[in-house]
């Protein structure tokens, strides 16, 4: 049991970091082309470029050599006997990813994607409802596209956002905060993938076909390619936050973490507007600036608040988290007192933290683990002696504490009161 958990640790390691090859060949060349289509200027009427129907070109010095690409208006006059076509770093990606979520979420859906204290789902459930996310995102976006709606641009991203926004408040009252965002995330590649394959790809076969017949290609294929391809080019930041924003549980823990999704997603959009204007040779900072404004005003709306009960000094000391710790409440003592008080008063010894981590962490959280499917300390946090948890009680206390993200999936049944006990302790000091 022990090594097939080890072995799936590897084959984690191993397929994310496939994930990360090819997402990065896939957006990087999707960047690439966006820039390039941006940055091409006409040449000049009746040159020779004009004449063989190029319609933008541009000069370019990479790597020690000159480039000149060249874009023809819908196509070249003859079919060129290789062509690139930059399909399968898409197709990889999702394949990598969707192979990730069965390693890291399926495998191990108590741990990773039920929450009881969301919805006391069963494993088949939080998959169904997971797998579900993919297809009804695919199915809604398609049809919406397709739709009337697909003929106004800007009513449709808005359309589209609210939609993104809405599932995520659905999932995050199914499942963990961590595998609500996931999903989310998992959905839009999901649409950006289907994109790819779905009307991209078999639009320029469509073209090419055309030529091959000798036929002048119908435009409208292009038109629809070229749709999706710019949706695609919006959801690339947001996607990308999203999936490492697993590794913050500041985010997804949140009881409004669907709304902070929401924000993340339109800061995103709004900094990738910045730049497609940019290389059209327009600037404008205004947009950026709002897509940081609004990080910074989720930063700060999500800041650690104060504990209610705690005395005003040890409010301080929580607030201040792991600087406060670490710097031992340095100009602090009148509040250390209030606040070892305050611990006091709430019961606060170590013998009793020990005692609930040892119960409620230290199967995962060990040299040793006896959790099955966790094969070695997640995280590198090790909490099997009194030392160790003195060690991590900033992180003990932001991840059980805070942020409620530990005990993961809460497998270990925690209470709020353990919880609280270990509040008291660290805003006492932590001693
Ligand atoms: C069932 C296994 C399990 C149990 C029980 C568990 N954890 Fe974790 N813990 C994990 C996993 C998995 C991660 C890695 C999360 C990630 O990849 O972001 C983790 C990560 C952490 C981290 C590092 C977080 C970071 O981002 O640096 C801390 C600290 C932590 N756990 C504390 C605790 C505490 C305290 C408890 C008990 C109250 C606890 N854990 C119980 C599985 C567990």
């Amino acid at each position: 049991m022990e090594l097939l958990a080890y072995g799936v640790d590897w084959l984690n390691l191993l397929v994310r970091w496939l994930h990360l090859i090819t997402g990065i060949a896939w957006i990087g060349a999707s960047f690439y082309f966006v820039w390039l289509d941006n940055s091409i200027r006409p040449p000049k009427p009746g040159s020779d470029l004009a004449k063989k129907g190029v319609s933008g070109e541009l000069w370019a010095v990479h790597g020690g050599g000159f480039y000149n690409p060249q874009k023809y208006l819908v196509s070249p006059a003859e079919l060129p006997a290789d062509l690139h076509w930059f399909k399968w770093e898409a197709y990889a990606t999702w394949l990598s990813g969707f192979a990730l979520l069965f390693i890291v979420y399926y495998f191990n859906a108590s741990a990773m994607m039920i929450d009881k204290s969301v919805a006391d789902l069963s494993q088949w459930q939080a998959i169904g409802v997971g797998l579900g996310t993919l297809l009804l995102g695919w199915t809604v976006y398609d049809l919406l596209c397709r739709s009337p709606l697909g003929q106004k641009d800007g009513l449709l991203g808005m359309v589209m956002f609210v939609f993104i926004v809405a599932t995520a408040f659905v999932l995050t009252k199914l499942l963990s905060g961590r595998a609500a965002y996931i999903h989310v995330g998992a959905m839009i590649g999901t649409m950006m993938v289907g994109n790819v394959l779905m009307l991209i790809i078999p639009g320029q076969r469509k073209l090419v076909e055309a030529m091959e017949q000798g036929k002048s290609p119908d435009p409208i294929h292009g038109k629809k390619a070229k749709q999706r391809s710019v949706h695609n080019n919006y959801f690339t930041l947001p996607v990308l936050l999203i999936m490492i924003s697993n590794h913050y549980a500041m985010t997804y823990s949140h009881s409004y973490s669907w709304l902070l999704l929401g924000a993340i997603i339109a800061a995103g959009v709004l900094i990738r507007h910045f730049f497609n204007l940019r290389h059209h040779g327009r600037t404008a900072w205004g947009f950026p600036a709002a897509g940081v404004a609004i990080l910074l005003a989720v930063a700060v709306a999500i800041a650690p608040r104060p504990v209610a009960k705690a005395a005003p000094m040890a409010q301080a000391v929580i607030a201040g988290g792991a600087a406060a710790i670490g710097a031992g409440h340095a100009g602090c003592n009148g509040g250390a007192d209030a606040a070892a008080t305050a611990g006091a008063a709430h019961g606060a010894d170590f013998n009793r933290v020990q005692a609930i981590v040892t119960q409620r962490c230290v199967s995962c959280h060990a040299a040793q683990t006896t959790q099955p499917g966790f094969a070695t300390a997640p995280a590198g946090v090790m909490l099997h002696t009194a030392e160790l948890i003195r060690q991590n009680a900033a992180k003990i206390n932001q991840q059980a504490v805070v942020l409620k993200s530990m005990p993961i999936g809460n497998m270990t049944n925690i209470t709020p009161e353990e919880r609280a006990e270990i509040g008291a302790w660290f805003a006492a000091g932590a001693n």
